[in-house]
């Protein structure tokens, strides 16, 4: 993916959210005053954090709301400054009907990073993902190739669940992406291992299908470095499709080689 100036991606994420005007009657300069504070939701167990007073005033429009969490998101250096800021950040509706905020689990420093697609009622439940069913068939992917969760690291495009596990709608996911970009320049990661369609499309921008897209490498842009992306199969559609696993093992196999090079002293 080619890097694009800011003013040109943030037109991407508008678009991708459905804005469909480019301008109002009256122009408005989305990085001074912010528009009066939503009302009050009901109160949620999501923990105290500063930043959630500084995005108090979150203005309701998607489009603003996708703004602020860009500026969030850019404005974190480190992962815990991201996880907070994620945690105080209100513009998503899916955080009202979450009980947790599920940011990630694993070894950030092991740079495998394995991206899912939306907590489900047992990752919402704990607060990590991938803790449920699917979870432990993740678990035995990651015992294939010789990984754990102190050798890998896993998150999700959503880091709320959507209500009855429906799926993301795109302007949801439109304001989970500016957390998710960072998080993965945070990472920094060697190797990118997309798990299911959803990840494929928010990441990659591909709507292809994940029968089209698993088993072939693509290439993500952080921070002018291209990073090698497996597609995957979803360990839930895995739990559906046993007969699949021999693809996601053939997937895996070539994640596996691609760690083993990319650390081999002679390359
Ligand atoms: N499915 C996902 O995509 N992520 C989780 O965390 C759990 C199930």
């Amino acid at each position: 993916m080619a890097a694009m100036p800011d003013s040109l991606s943030a037109l991407a994420w508008l678009v991708e959210a459905g804005a469909d005007e480019a301008i109002g009657d009256v122009p408005v300069d989305r990085f001074s005053a912010r528009a009066p504070a939503r009302p009050p939701t009901e109160a949620k167990p999501h923990p105290a954090s500063p930043v959630r007073e500084a995005v108090k005033a979150a203005p309701s429009a998607p489009s603003d709301s996708i703004g602020t969490a860009m500026e969030l998101a850019k404005a974190a250096n480190s992962l815990a400054e991201l996880r907070a800021a994620l945690e105080g950040f209100d513009g998503c509706a899916l955080k009202r009907s979450a009980t947790h905020t599920v940011f990630a689990d694993g070894n950030p420093a092991s740079r495998i990073l394995f991206i899912g697609e939306a907590p489900g009622r047992d990752e919402d439940r704990i607060g990590l993902p991938f803790v449920g069913r699917a979870g432990k068939l993740l678990d035995k992917m990651l015992a294939a190739i010789g990984l754990d969760r102190t050798t890998a690291y896993i998150t999700n495009v959503l880091n709320w669940r959507p209500p009855d596990n429906r799926d993301p709608s795109p302007e949801e996911a439109a304001m989970c992406l500016p957390f998710l970009r960072r998080h993965i320049e945070l990472v920094d990661p060697e190797v990118i291992v997309l798990l299911g369609a959803v990840a494929v499309r928010h990441v990659m921008g591909r709507s292809d299908g994940i029968m089209k897209t698993r088993g072939r490498w693509l290439e993500y842009n952080v921070g002018r470095r291209l990073v090698p992306v497996m597609p995957t199969l979803h360990p839930a559609y895995l739990l559906r499709q046993p007969a699949h696993k021999k693809l996601a093992w053939r997937d895996l196999q070539a994640v596996e080689q691609k760690i083993a090079s990319l650390r081999s002293p002679e390359d």
